[in-house]
């Protein structure tokens, strides 16, 4: 009964790695743009807002909705890929691989799209 159970364990963890595998290679637009949120989530989450409502933690940081709005994303991506982020407070300079910055770039602009459709 105990060998039973084992192997069925083994099976339900080699299915799931299957399946983490084969959606990390994929990678559509979705799946980038969840990566890019869950990117500024940990990064930046603790001072901004991220999505659509809701107020940024940190009184004077704008909402990424209002950033999206004020400046092309095409800067913002030269920004985070040269580490400069101008006016930072209490922040730590960030740089990202390129990988990343694409993610983020498409969240962005996933946002902005549903921003304008508002
Ligand atoms: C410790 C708090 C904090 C964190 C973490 C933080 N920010 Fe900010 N950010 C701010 C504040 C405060 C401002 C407003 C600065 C000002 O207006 O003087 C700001 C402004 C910005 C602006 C607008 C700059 C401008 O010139 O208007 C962008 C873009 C931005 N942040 C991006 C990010 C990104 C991307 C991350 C995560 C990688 C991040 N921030 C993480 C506090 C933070």
């Amino acid at each position: 009964m105990g060998h039973l159970c084992n192997s069925v364990q083994v099976i339900a963890m080699v299915i799931g790695t299957l399946a983490l595998a084969s959606s990390g290679s994929a990678a559509p637009a979705d799946d980038d743009a969840a990566k890019g949120l869950a990117i500024l989530r940990k990064n930046c989450a603790r001072c901004h807002a991220l999505e659509l409502t809701g107020a940024s933690p940190h009184p004077q940081a704008p909402p990424f909705r209002d950033v999206v709005e004020r400046y092309p994303v095409e800067d913002l991506e030269e920004s985070l890929a040269e580490g400069i982020l101008s006016g930072h407070p209490d922040m730590p300079e960030f740089t990202f691989e390129a990988d990343e910055i694409n993610a983020i770039v498409t969240y962005l602009n996933s946002l902005k799209a549903k921003e304008n459709a508002k």
